[in-house]
């Protein structure tokens, strides 16, 4: 993809957009080199089956796996920066006058890079909480345990994302909706889109008759369905068109 196969109509939309809604997905830190969860041979799930680590379920039968497997993670997000696709997304959110940013990601990578409001659909796995009480932790004892336990209940610690089978933050949930089902452009950046119910904003946005984007190497299932399926790497796409955009 380069500059030249950007379509003048997106650009033109895009550059008087009032309201624009961007969804982001594992695809979006792959070039800051974390893996996606589903390319088959690179993926998060390659190796485990989803359920078999991102459930309640699988946390009380192995709470080792899980929580060393998350730290693993942990590890390799606290020593990623920022790729070009993420700074891109912080010059639109300077030029939308109503700009969301909502991400599946638990990184931090988009509020690293300079994004000011990320609604963040499946939490952020540098926050941890009570498998028990639910309540935030910010520190406990380090006495070899793994998972670690709560320092008020005793209870065994867990990272604060949304895990198959739990429901999504309801605010942060009505907060996305709300701005997909009013925006002029939606972008889906990065995401297989099969995950719900961060799969079914665009169709908000489709509501309201937005203009509708894709921007992935892979298309989706989605993708005919779209105003715009643009193939190629966030890294490489969305600094071409933040520039030609906005210059
Ligand atoms: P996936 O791994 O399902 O999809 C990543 C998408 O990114 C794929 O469609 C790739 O083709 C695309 N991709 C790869 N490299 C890219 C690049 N450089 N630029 C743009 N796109 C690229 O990840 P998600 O859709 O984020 O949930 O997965 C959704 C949810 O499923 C995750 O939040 C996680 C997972 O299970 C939970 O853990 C609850």
């Amino acid at each position: 993809m380069n500059e030249t196969t950007l379509p003048q109509s997106l650009i033109e939309k895009l550059r008087f957009a009032n309201r624009v809604v961007v969804l982001t997905g594992a695809g979006i830190s792959a070039e800051s080199r974390i893996p996606t969860f589903r390319d088959a041979l690179t993926g998060l799930w390659a190796k485990y089956k989803p359920e078999e680590l991102a459930t309640p379920e699988a946390f009380i039968s192995n709470p080792k796996l899980v929580w060393d497997w998350y730290q693993w993670r942990c590890s390799l997000v606290s020593h990623a920066s920022p790729n070009p696709g993420h700074n891109a997304l912080v010059q639109m959110e300077k030029h939308v006058p109503h700009f969301t940013l909502v991400t599946q990601n638990v990184d931090s990578l988009h509020a690293r890079a300079g994004n000011n409001h990320v609604l963040e659909l499946h939490g952020n796995i540098s926050r941890t909480r009570c498998f028990q009480e639910n309540t935030i932790v910010t520190s406990w004892k380090e006495d070899g345990q793994s998972p670690p336990r709560c320092p008020s209940c005793g209870g065994m610690l867990r990272p604060d994302v949304v895990w198959f089978g739990e429901s999504l933050p309801q605010d942060v949930l009505e907060q996305a909706a709300k701005a997909s089902a009013a925006c002029d452009v939606f972008f889906s950046i990065g995401t297989s889109a099969v995950v719900f119910p961060a799969a079914s904003l665009v169709y908000e946005a489709m509501r309201n008759r937005a203009v509708t984007v894709e921007i992935n190497p892979t298309p989706t299932a989605q993708a005919g369905e779209l105003s715009y399926a643009l193939q190629g790497p966030a890294g490489e796409i969305l600094p071409a068109l933040i520039e030609e955009t906005w210059g």
